[in-house]
C-alpha cells in the first residue's frame, strides 16, 4: 500500500495550501498520503515515496518549520536506497540569486542521500502566478503513476 510523505515547509501558508490540495488530488486516486509540518527522520524513512512543498525565507533559507528535519538529515544521513521523491519550491523571482533557495537544497540533499527524482525542481514562481497550488497540483499529477 502506498504512503506518501507529503513534507511542507511553509512561512505563510503558501506551501501549506498547496499541500493540502496535492493530498487532496492524491486522495482521489485512491493514494494514501501524510502531510507532515514538523517532521522527524522516523517520519521520512517510514514514506513510501517523498514530496516536498517548500516555499523559501530569508535569503534562500529553509522556512523555520523544515530546519531542524533538515539538519537531522544532513547529520543522519538516512540513505534512501532510490525511494522516488519530487520537489516542488515555492519562491519568487524578484530574489535574484536566492530564487526557490531551499527547494534547490532539499533536491540537492534529497539526491545525495540516493532518492530517485521522479522529476527536476519544480520552481512556482510568485511572480508569474498567483495559484501555486494548481501549478504544483497539474505537475504532480502527471507523476503520481511513479510514486509507491
Ligand atoms: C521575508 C521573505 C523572504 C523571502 N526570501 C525568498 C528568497 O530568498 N527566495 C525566494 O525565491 N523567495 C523568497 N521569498 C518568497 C516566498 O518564498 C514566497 O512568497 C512563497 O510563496 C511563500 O510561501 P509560504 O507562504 O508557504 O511561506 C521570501 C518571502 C519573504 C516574505
Amino acid at each position: 500500500m502506498s504512503n506518501i510523505g507529503i513534507f511542507v515547509g511553509s512561512v505563510y501558508g503558501n506551501a501549506q495550501n498547496v499541500a493540502e490540495d496535492v493530498q487532496s488530488m492524491l486522495a482521489a486516486k485512491g493514494l494514501d498520503s501524510k502531510l507532515y509540518k514538523d517532521p522527524s527522520v522516523a517520519d521520512f524513512q517510514a514514506a513510501s515515496s517523498v514530496i516536498v512543498i517548500s516555499s523559501t525565507t530569508g535569503q534562500g533559507d529553509i522556512p523555520p518549520n523544515l530546519e531542524f528535519f533538515i539538519e537531522d538529515l544532513r547529520q543522519q544521513f538516512p540513505l534512501m536506497a532510490n525511494k522516488p521523491f519530487a520537489v516542488a519550491g515555492l519562491g519568487d523571482s524578484s530574489y535574484g540569486e536566492t530564487y526557490c533557495g531551499a527547494g534547490r537544497q532539499i533536491f540537492d540533499l534529497l539526491s545525495e542521500l540516493q532518492g530517485k527524482p521522479v522529476a527536476d525542481l519544480l520552481e512556482v514562481d510568485a511572480c508569474e502566478t498567483l495559484e501555486p497550488e494548481v501549478e504544483v497540483v497539474k505537475w504532480l499529477q502527471e507523476l503520481v503513476s511513479e510514486f509507491n
